[in-house]
């Protein structure tokens, strides 16, 4: 299979974890022989130092041309302490989320068996848990109008929005995404106060008897971010609106016990987006310790996306091996241990491909 891939490596240890990601799917190529070609663009604080725009139409278009994205991560220390920076790293994203028509962020949460251990949390609580959320990611809060400032800069707005349209079609993704799970979909909203909510609760009750199969309930967000915590095991599949899917999706990701572990896929009409859930980490960058997993994970799902399913599992039973052999970054060495760097995990995955 000819494949063509954009990447995004994007700022901070963006371009190392890419690189790493990019060694094994040669690997994987090579082994199965497929054929990945890639193309690179610039995103985030790059691209606005580069261009100065996050996200130049040129990148647009790359993502457009090609069958799927690898992101990297975006930011950079010296927009996050500046409210008054006219143009920053994140509107990039968003607005590559937008123009991509990426209404549905699907981010897995399983706890390997050899990792409970580092979980900040009780190891009985955090074993087998394994539950997907799926946060809408193109509307609510974040791109909800009227935002903005009051003329004497006193005051501050922003706008929830949801139209039918949107909550009809993620809930429709969610309930087929539950369905080849352990059919228990979750729907996490705060419908004791907020407008939104309501309708996304209605809606979900009206498309409920489309699936029978599907065990449906629904579960305040406060509540939610309490059980996500206590009883992690409990849920199956997760969908919710953007902001309360951000946050909750940060507070899971510790469960598993790395941030660097997590890999997560953006879909929606148009081509598909694939992207480690940590950040840009910027303290790491350049040192060569960053934990690549999460994007090689990354890489893992964009590959099932395009239906190269035994390719993704590859990559799944190559990273299960290196952390089995211990050969992980120091975000997951156990004390005292040997502590891999970068590059050398990323090339003991390509190898256990
Ligand atoms: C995420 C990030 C982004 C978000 C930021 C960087 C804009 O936190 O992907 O979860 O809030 O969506
Ligand atoms: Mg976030």
């Amino acid at each position: 299979m000819n494949l063509n891939i954009a990447l995004l490596p994007g700022d901070g240890i963006g371009p190392e974890i890419v690189g790493e990601a990019v060694k094994v799917l040669d690997a994987v190529a090579k082994k199965y022989g497929h054929e990945f070609k890639y193309e690179k663009a610039l995103v985030g604080a790059s691209a606005i130092d580069a261009t100065g725009d996050p996200y130049p139409a040129e990148t647009h278009a790359i993502c457009e041309r090609n069958d799927a994205v690898l992101f990297g991560a975006i930011g950079d220390p010296k927009y996050d302490n500046n409210p008054n920076a006219p143009v920053r790293p994140e509107q990039g994203l968003l607005r590559m989320r937008k123009s991509l028509g990426l209404f549905a962020n699907l981010r897995p949460l399983a706890v390997f068996d050899s990792l409970a251990h580092r979980s900040p949390l009780k190891t009985e609580i955090v074993k087998g848990a394994d539950f997907l959320c799926v946060r809408e990611l193109t509307g609510g809060m974040y791109f909800g109008r009227p935002q903005g400032r009051s003329e004497d800069g006193n005051t501050a707005y922003d706008t929830c929005v949801y139209t039918r349209e949107e909550i009809e079609r993620i809930l429709d993704l969610a309930f087929n995404l539950a369905r080849g799970r352990r059919k228990k979909l979750t729907v996490v909203d705060k419908a004791n106060v907020i407008a939104t909510s309501r309708l996304w609760r209605q809606i979900a009750k009206e498309m409920g008897p489309k699936y029978p199969d599907v065990e449906l309930e629904f579960m305040f967000v406060d509540n939610a971010a309490m059980q996500i915590i206590q009883r992690p095991t409990y849920f199956d599949v997760i969908v919710t609106e953007n902001l309360f899917g951000d946050i909750l999706t940060d507070e899971a990701s510790v469960i598993s016990g790395s941030l660097g572990m997590l890999p997560s896929a953006s879909v929606g009409a148009k081509v598909a987006l694939f992207e480690p859930i940590h950040g840009s980490y910027p303290q790491a960058a350049g040192k060569n310790i960053a934990n690549p997993m999460a994007t090689i994970l990354s890489a893992a799902m964009l590959l099932e996306h395009l239906g190269l399913n035994k390719e993704g599992k590859a990559i799944r039973e190559a990273v299960n091996k290196a952390i089995e052999k211990g050969v992980v970054t120091e975000d997951l060495a156990n004390k005292g241990e040997k502590t891999y760097s970068t590059t050398e995990v990323g090339d003991f995955v390509a190898a256990a491909v």
